[in-house]
């Protein structure tokens, strides 16, 4: 059943809404495509633009909720990481061999998640941004902690966790090792921004695109070995 776009999903931030709106229409259009038995190619044109424009929306969301200081802007963007993952494995495994891949399943995937979302988590959101939209961060009277007290806060939770790391690197890349082990050791928002640098969705392994995708895999697929 193809998705229908109501009030019930409007945050009322407008260019979020259009968003949302957007990518409903592109999932109506992938699921559209499947049903009708369209060409691989139409379907993988489909998925390249549902994958451009989930990244597209993640990152104009993240950046308001990172301008509005949300609590809880971490584990939303962990949760953007994971399912962007999952669209780019689903889109390169359909690109490698359709036959990998259960459509259905896959627009059912999409379009469950798409509606949970907004639903949930990113309607979460809105009583830390809606009211204030529109106002410049520093008119906000319930300014959160700065990104700097939050650091000085995490560093002391975060020492436990500390394991020395020996590595051989260009010596005119120590510098910048040792800023980025900085970094990652304060932990905070830029610490899983470097990570998101540094391990890009095109580092994935088959095995964590396997781990990303299989829930829309046809199973045979899935379970049994390639034996070449
Ligand atoms: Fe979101
Ligand atoms: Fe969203």
């Amino acid at each position: 059943m193809a998705l229908q776009w109501s009030d019930d999903y409007k945050l009322g931030i407008k260019v979020i809404d259009n968003d949302h709106e957007g990518l409903f229409e592109a999932v109506n259009s992938l699921q559209g495509h499947v049903e009708a038995g369209a060409t691989e190619h139409s379907i993988l044109e489909d998925l390249d633009f549902f994958a451009r424009y989930v990244r597209e929306h993640f990152d104009r969301e993240e950046l308001i909720l990172k301008q509005y200081e949300y609590p809880n802007f971490h584990e939303h963007m962990l949760q953007h990481r994971n399912i962007r993952r999952s669209v780019f494995a689903i889109r390169k495994l359909y690109a490698d061999d359709p036959q990998v891949i259960d459509a259905e399943k896959m627009t059912g995937f999409f379009s469950g998640w798409l509606r949970n979302h907004i639903l949930k988590d990113d309607m979460a959101y809105l009583p830390f941004i809606g009211v204030n939209f529109g106002r410049r961060k520093s008119d906000n009277p319930s300014k959160k902690p700065s990104k700097r007290e939050r650091q000085v806060n995490e560093t002391q939770e975060d020492l436990d966790d500390l394991v020395p790391v020996t590595l051989n690197v260009p010596r005119e890349a120590r510098d910048v090792i040792g800023r980025c082990a900085a970094i990652l050791r304060l932990g905070s928002i830029d610490a899983e921004e470097l990570r998101q640098f540094v391990v890009p969705l095109y580092g994935m392994t088959s095995e964590e695109m396997v781990r990303y995708a299989g829930i829309v895999m046809k199973k045979e697929k899935k379970d049994e070995p390639q034996s070449n």
